[in-house]
This record gives C-alpha cells, structure tokens and sequence, in this order.
C-alpha cells in the first residue's frame, strides 16, 4: 500500500544529489526519507516535522550532558512534545473531519466499546513519534554505512538485488540499531542464565547481545546475507514488540533497492569517518559518501 509513494519519494530525493557524485547520505536521504513517510502516515502537518525531530532528539540522544541533566531535558521536551500533540489533535476535533492516518484511528479507535481519552491519545501519539520517527533514518544509516565499508558485500547486492532483503534482515541483526529497549520490571523471581532476578527488580534488555547469541546464530559475529531461519531480536520479542517493524521492513528493503537502482557503485568519501550515536538509537551523525551514478 505505502510501497509505490516510498519509492517514488525515495527517488525524487536522489534526483536531488543525483548528479554530484557525492553526497551526506544521513541528511539528504537517511533523514527525509522515512520522516516525510511516517508524517503522512501519522497524519501530523509536515510543518511540524523539524520540531519533531528535535524534540525527540532531545529525549532520545541528549548527548554531552550528565545523567541528571539528561533527565531534566528528556522530561521538558517529552512535555513540549506533549502540548504540540494536544494541539493538533485539538485541530483534528475541530475540523471534524476523518483523514486515512493514524491520529483518525486514534481517535476513533474502540477497545472493549470504551474510546481513548484526549490523554490516552496524546500518550499513543507521544510513543509513536519517538519510537517511530527516528528509527528507520537511524536503521537506513546504519545499514548504508556499513556497506559503504564493505565492498565485497555492496557488489553482492549489486550482483543479485534479489538478495536486498536478506542483506537488510542480517544487518538489522548484526546492528541492531535500537540496542536496547526500555526498562522493565519482573512480576515473579526467576533465574536465567545462572542470574537470580527478584519480584520487581528492574531489566534492561539488550537485543544486541540476543541478537549475537551463538546458541542462536551460528558464527554470530560473521554477516551472512545467505544466512537461513534468522529469527533475530532487532525489533525487540514478546509483548513489546515493535509494532512498525512490517512498515519498517518495507523502508529498509525501499531505501536500499532504490538507491542501488540509482548508481554502480559507492563508498565513504575519502578522509570520512562518521561518528555513530548510540545514545538511544545507533546512527550515523553524518554519511558524507562518494558515488558512480548509473547511466
Ligand atoms: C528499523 C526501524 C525500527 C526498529 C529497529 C524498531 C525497533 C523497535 C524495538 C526494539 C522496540 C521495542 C523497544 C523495547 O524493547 O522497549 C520497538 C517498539 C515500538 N516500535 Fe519500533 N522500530 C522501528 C520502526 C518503527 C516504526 C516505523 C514505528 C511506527 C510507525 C514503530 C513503532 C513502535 C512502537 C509503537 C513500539 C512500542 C510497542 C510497545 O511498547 O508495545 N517502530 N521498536
């Protein structure tokens, strides 16, 4: 259903560097690209987009600031957060009309015949822009990042682009770009691995470690884009679970087949070594990289 606007969009952006032979893929490609997809799926004006992203930038990657003062900053921007979502939802009610995005299910949605509250709303809306915003611009630019680096395994997606998903699926695997979820807290005592855990202790769970577990995956630490049955944790297991990782997939698999369609061949720039974030999500701050357009 998203899949024809994406490639579309994906396109038009590299129409944009298209012919420089070199450009900062984090910010021209990484960063627009899911971002516009998930504002018109969420249904929020596009205006609001750089205020988005700053807002979570803020709560997710308030970098350079003591623990303390990242808590102070994480809590006023998720409460500036807070007063914009109530706006546009305010907006939403008065124009009374019903758009096909998320915000029109938000609002209409019924569980057990009771509607969410404006509150229960807001919290919906406030979870989906951190959890959903930032997440593939991150993924795109881990992916495309670590590719950049390794030239055997860029030509075998040149070579067979039929192996895209399986190359996303292994690097999504071997990143895992949101290394580690939000806490939670145990409702029994139990023991795993040797480790005692009490009732309502508190667990940060890892799913980078899951996700290089060898009594899972065989040679773990090897990215293997033939690997079979990867039943990997990038988008988390249980309960929690990643509720966009189908849309997610989709991006990923988009992003990366459209930008190959476009060119030979590419690399970091020369003299390039992008910094990587991994306060909250694992990025690339920049991708500045250098490319053979296809003709
Ligand atoms: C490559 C991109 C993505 C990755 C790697 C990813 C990963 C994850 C992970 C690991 C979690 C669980 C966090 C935890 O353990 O606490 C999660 C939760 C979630 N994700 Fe994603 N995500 C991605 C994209 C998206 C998108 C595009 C959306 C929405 C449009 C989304 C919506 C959510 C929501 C709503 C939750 C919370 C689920 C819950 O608490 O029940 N995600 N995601």
């Amino acid at each position: 259903m998203y899949e024809e606007g994406f490639r579309r969009l994906a396109d038009e952006l590299i129409d944009g560097f298209i012919a420089d032979g070199e450009v900062d893929l984090q910010t021209r490609y990484a960063i627009p690209l899911p971002a516009t997809m998930f504002m018109q799926i969420f249904g929020a004006p596009m205006e609001d987009l750089q205020f988005f992203i700053e807002m979570k930038d803020n709560i997710l990657k308030a970098e350079g600031l003591t623990l303390e003062e990242r808590e102070i900053e994480g809590r006023l921007s998720g409460d500036r957060l807070r007063v914009r979502l109530r706006e546009i939802l305010g907006e939403r009610r008065a124009a009374g009309t019903h758009q096909d995005d998320l915000i029109t299910k938000f609002m209409t949605w019924e569980l057990d015949g009771h509607r969410f509250s404006d509150d229960d709303i807001v919290n919906v809306m406030h979870l989906f822009v951190i959890a959903g915003l930032d997440t593939v611009t991150s993924s795109i630019g881990c992916l495309v990042g670590w590719l950049a680096t390794h030239p055997v395994h860029r030509q075998q997606l040149f070579d067979d682009p039929a192996l895209i998903p399986h190359a996303v699926e292994e690097l999504m695997r071997y990143q895992s770009p949101v290394n580690v979820g939000g806490p939670r807290w145990a409702t029994e005592d139990f023991e795993v691995n040797g480790v005692s855990v009490k009732q309502g202790d508190m667990l940060l769970l890892g799913w980078w470690t899951a996700n290089l577990d060898p009594a899972v995956f065989t040679d773990p630490l090897t990215v293997d884009f033939t690997r079979e049955a990867n039943r990997h944790a990038a988008y988390a297991a249980g309960r929690h679970r990643c509720l966009g990782s189908h849309l997610a997939r989709l991006e990923l698999r988009v992003a990366i087949e459209q930008f190959h369609r476009r060119v030979t061949d590419y690399s970091l720039a020369p003299g390039a070594d992008p910094q990587y974030k991994w306060e909250g999500v694992r990025a690339p701050a920049t991708l500045p990289i250098v490319f053979s357009a296809r003709q």
